[in-house]
Order: structure tokens, then C-alpha cells, then sequence
């Protein structure tokens, strides 16, 4: 686990989106067993996952969600990873992602916003969300 990472606040939202705020939090400081690399310069796998999903997501025109760094969500050992919020949604957080998951996420992550409580119906989640999914909690319950 990338330790150094877990007490950081949590970035600015990369993208702006409709206000639904449903947010898509894409751990930058991945590896995804990258570890030994040459080029210790190099992009992480987490950032160029990040990355490509902002950069997909601008063309894509009228974003129904943001997208958001974040610097490790404890899922280390399943890098890339990745994590699903919005108010009164469940939580999801996924794993196993690289860039060949971008278009799936996005549109998951559509689907995720359309919904009230993040319950995407099963046979609708992209498969790679299916796979990959590693937790969901549930939304905070509201204030008495
Ligand atoms: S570095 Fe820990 S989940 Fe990405």
C-alpha cells in the first residue's frame, strides 16, 4: 500500500459536471505492478487511468458526473482502482482497472448518476465493473 498517500485531503474534482455530484475517484498513485519500471518518471498506471478518463470524458460533451484524483483508496494489490460516490448512492469500489477500462467506466459511471440510489441494475453494469468490483457501502444515513 502506498501509505505515504493515506492521510492526504482529497484533490479538487478534475471535471466540472452536472450537479447531481456524483463523483468518479480515480486513485493516481497506483502501480498496477508497474513496480519495477525502468523509468521511475514515468506516468504511474493510476495517472495515465486518470488521465485518460478526463480526457475521454471532455470529449464526450455534457459529463453527468465528475471525475476526481485520489491518492490511494487502499486497494493496492488490485491497482488500478477506482471508486463510485454520489449523495444517498451506495458506494462502489473497483479494481483490476487500466486504461482499457476507460470507456466501460464512463459509462458506468452514466449509468451510476442516472439512478437515485447507485443500484445499477446487474445485467446494466459494464463488465468490468462486474468483475472488479471489491466493495459497496452504503449512503450515509440522513440527518434526525
Ligand atoms: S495506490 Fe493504493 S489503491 Fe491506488
Amino acid at each position: 500500500m502506498d501509505q505515504s498517500a493515506l492521510d492526504a485531503t482529497p484533490r479538487t474534482p478534475t471535471s466540472a459536471a452536472a450537479d447531481s455530484g456524483v463523483t468518479l475517484h480515480v486513485c493516481v498513485t497506483c502501480r498496477a505492478g508497474e513496480e519495477g519500471q525502468q523509468d521511475q518518471a514515468a506516468p504511474r498506471a493510476g495517472r495515465r487511468l486518470h488521465d485518460a478518463l478526463a480526457e475521454a470524458q471532455r470529449h464526450d460533451g455534457a459529463p453527468h458526473f465528475r471525475i476526481a484524483e485520489v491518492e490511494c483508496l487502499s486497494n493496492c494489490d488490485r491497482g488500478c482502482s477506482a471508486a463510485l460516490t454520489g449523495p444517498g448512492r451506495w458506494s462502489y469500489i473497483y479494481g483490476d482497472l487500466s486504461e482499457a477500462s476507460v470507456d466501460d467506466l464512463l459509462l458506468g459511471a452514466s449509468r451510476y448518476a442516472a439512478t437515485e440510489d447507485g443500484l445499477v441494475p446487474w445485467r446494466e453494469r459494464p463488465t468490468i465493473l462486474r468483475r472488479g468490483v471489491i466493495a459497496r457501502i452504503p449512503p450515509a444515513p440522513k440527518p434526525v
